[in-house]
């Protein structure tokens, strides 16, 4: 089968989702982390990103472009002195949600009371297994402080889920993230699947990578998974995107929402070097729509760029992905539709397409 070769100078054809504002600022404040987890190599990055008046400057920006959720993200946000003062910042501006994925392990009364006062926090925090399983892969003691963490969040109100990563030595041990979230009083936990994204290519990946596991038996604990948090009544967000987790654990299948990704039509990350992209894994330099440092995002959102990035991701020509960061919402609701997978590297011939 071929495929015609994508004209970008060809007039973009209108689509409601390219008239969609802004709904979601990301932005990588930081690289450095108090861990060095054995499957995530962001932590070796060691740099801060933007700084404090620019953060700022971001976030209303943003918010004045409709953003109303704000992602602090890279490795561990909280090893920023000022990051407290962003998050106030953002809650002043009126961000109704700011959702912090943090290992827990450096948050502790004087932040939780700062936490406390701005209602827009969602905290997630990041649970790997049992306590040996967790304290293997992230370091000896840091499973009770990040449990010690979300118990407080839960004392004290303020929103926390769990999120765990499905990866070979976690995936027998999921259910207990659904039981911890019982026993704390968390509704909600999240899981994504193991990536290299995040590793790097020089982790131990055979130990963690599920690539050549029979589909069907990934398939079924998914399944058994679902039904044993349903029972606890316990919601996994991400449960919308289990129907392609073996397929992308199993075989590097990529896939994109059925119908194409809306993310890049509401959502702009800010990397720690200040580059702008579309969603976090559309990263290449043909991906990159400017720097904060030398452009306005509010210039960069509405410029062509953008638009042409867009067109890209919603008529499912994007790399496609699966992690708790894609567009959960696009599967939402689409379990039967067919998932269009992006085609795996090198397998494009130039003006070809299978
Ligand atoms: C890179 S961390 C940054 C936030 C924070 N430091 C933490 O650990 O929660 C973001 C999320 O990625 C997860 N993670 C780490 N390594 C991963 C990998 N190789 N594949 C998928 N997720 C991974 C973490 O457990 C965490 O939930
Ligand atoms: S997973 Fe999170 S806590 Fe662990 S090294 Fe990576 S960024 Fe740090
Ligand atoms: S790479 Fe993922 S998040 Fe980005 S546009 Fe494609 S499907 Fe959406």
């Amino acid at each position: 089968m071929t495929m015609k070769k994508l004209d970008v100078l060809a007039p973009l054809r209108p689509h409601p989702a390219l008239e969609h504002k802004l709904d979601e600022l990301a932005v990588e404040l930081t690289v450095y982390c108090n861990l060095k987890c054995k499957m995530c190599s962001v932590w070796e990055l060691k740099e801060h990103g933007v700084p404090f008046e620019l953060a700022k400057k971001l976030l209303e920006q943003a918010r004045a472009l409709g953003a109303t959720t704000f992602t602090p993200c890279g490795a561990e946000s909280f090893m920023r002195k000022d990051f407290l003062e962003l998050v106030e910042h953002a809650h002043a501006l009126g961000y109704r949600t700011q959702d912090i994925v943090t290992n827990g392990t450096m948050i502790n009364d004087a932040h939780l009371d700062r936490l406390e006062r701005c209602p827009s926090v969602y905290l997630h925090i990041s649970i790997d297994g049992p306590r040996e399983v967790h304290d293997d892969l992230r370091g000896e003691g840091n499973y009770d402080k990040s449990v010690a963490c979300a118990r407080e969040c839960v004392r004290r109100g303020i929103r926390v889920g769990l999120s765990g990563v499905l990866m070979r030595e976690t995936l027998q041990h999921a259910f207990h993230l659904i039981d911890l979230a019982k026993s704390v009083g968390v509704r909600e936990v999240s899981f994504q699947p193991f990536q290299e994204e995040i590793s790097g290519p020089n982790k131990d990946i055979p130990r963690f990578s599920l690539v050549r596991t029979p589909k069907e038996r990934i398939a079924a604990r998914l399944a058994e998974l679902t039904a044993y948090a349903k029972d606890a009544g316990v919601t996994i967000f991400t449960e919308s995107m289990f129907g392609v987790v073996p397929d992308y654990l199993a075989t590097g299948k990529r896939p994109i929402p059925p119908g194409g990704c809306y993310l890049p039509s509401k959502f702009l990350l800010v990397d720690f070097r200040g580059h702008v992209y579309p969603c976090f894994f559309m990263r290449t330099d043909a991906d990159r729509m400017g720097n904060v440092y030398e452009d306005e995002i509010t210039d960069l959102w509405h410029g062509v760029h953008h638009k042409q990035l867009q067109v890209l991701a919603l008529s499912e020509r994007c790399p496609g992905c699966l992690a708790a960061c894609s567009d959960v919402d696009s599967f939402a609701g689409k379990e039967d539709e067919k998932v269009v997978y992006a085609p795996a590297k090198g397998h494009w011939r130039e003006g070809e397409a299978g």
